[in-house]
């Protein structure tokens, strides 16, 4: 189904989001690394961490492309304007679109509405638009008088292999940021995009260029969180890289049709 696809990016970001209210009892082990335990599901190995980023370093990462899933369509501003968007409406939407209730259509409806209706964390500036005006809307607002840039993830094969070695064949080059903001695709009947996003130097940018073990070429964009103190605890990144909540930064790969705005 077209947008089960993005059901795991939804899941990713609730999870970067709920945050944890528990006390921290102080049983963390000194050493910050710890083995890495890749995920049997896939489709979660998208995290490395930043000193992995160098000029012949391979890392086994997880990158879905976009012929994963068929088109999602794409509203203009007034079409999705005139549809509600907001999960106390969700009954009247599953009719609109006639989905039942049960089905796994409405569960990813369900996911994006919460995503999409959590509060930010400190600091955080997040919001999902439905079209791209709005998405550009959105950056003005953002970015003030200043023009932001965009980037995305090129996959430059034809061949594309969803799970493998790739290695960096280039030095990773690092983006010079003040402000970034990230629009994630969202599985949802039309295109949603959730955008998050700092001021500051909260996440940092590189482009790096990729070879898979197939050889396939990906030029990738990559985002670097550097506080993870305040997301979840249990957040699947901690356990794949070995490491503790706010010990090390996490970096993954900006899947291919989202994307990253930044000045
Ligand atoms: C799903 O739909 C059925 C019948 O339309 C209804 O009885 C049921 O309460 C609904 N369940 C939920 C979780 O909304
Ligand atoms: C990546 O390389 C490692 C070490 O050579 C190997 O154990 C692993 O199976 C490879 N992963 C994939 C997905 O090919
Ligand atoms: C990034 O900024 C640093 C210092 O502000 C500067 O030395 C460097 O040349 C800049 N890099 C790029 C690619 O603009």
């Amino acid at each position: 189904m077209a947008f089960a696809s993005f059901i795991l990016y939804a899941f990713l970001l609730l999870q970067f989001s709920i945050g944890s209210h528990g006390l921290e009892m102080n049983m963390i082990k000194p050493e910050d690394d710890q083995p890495r335990h890749p995920s049997p599901d896939l489709s979660l190995n998208v995290f490395f961490k930043i000193t992995d980023l160098y000029l012949g370093n391979k890392i086994q990462i997880y990158l879905a492309s976009k012929k994963d899933s068929t088109p999602t369509q794409l509203l203009s501003k007034e079409e999705a304007d005139s549809i509600p968007f907001s999960l106390s409406k969700l009954p009247h939407l599953l009719e609109y679109f006639s989905f039942s209730n049960t089905s796994s259509q409405a569960k990813a409806m369900q996911t994006t509405l919460k995503q999409c209706e959590v509060k930010p964390i400190g600091g955080e500036v997040k919001t999902c638009v439905t079209s791209l005006k709005s998405m550009m809307e959105m950056t003005r607002h953002f970015f003030g008088m200043v023009k932001p840039k965009v980037l995305t993830t090129k996959i430059l094969s034809s061949k594309h292999t969803l799970y493998q070695n790739y290695t960096i064949v280039e030095k990773p080059k690092e983006v010079n940021t003040s402000k970034v903001i990230a629009c994630h695709t969202m599985a949802y009947p039309y295109m949603v995009y959730y955008c998050h996003g700092h001021k500051g130097h909260m996440t940092r940018l590189f482009k790096v260029a990729l070879g898979g073990d197939n050889k396939e070429r990906i030029n990738a964009i990559a985002v670097c969180h550097m506080d993870t103190s305040k997301w979840d605890r249990d957040h699947v990144s901690f356990r794949i890289l070995g490491v503790r909540r706010g010990s090390s930064p996490v970096c993954h790969v900006i899947p291919v049709d989202n994307f990253v705005w930044f000045a």
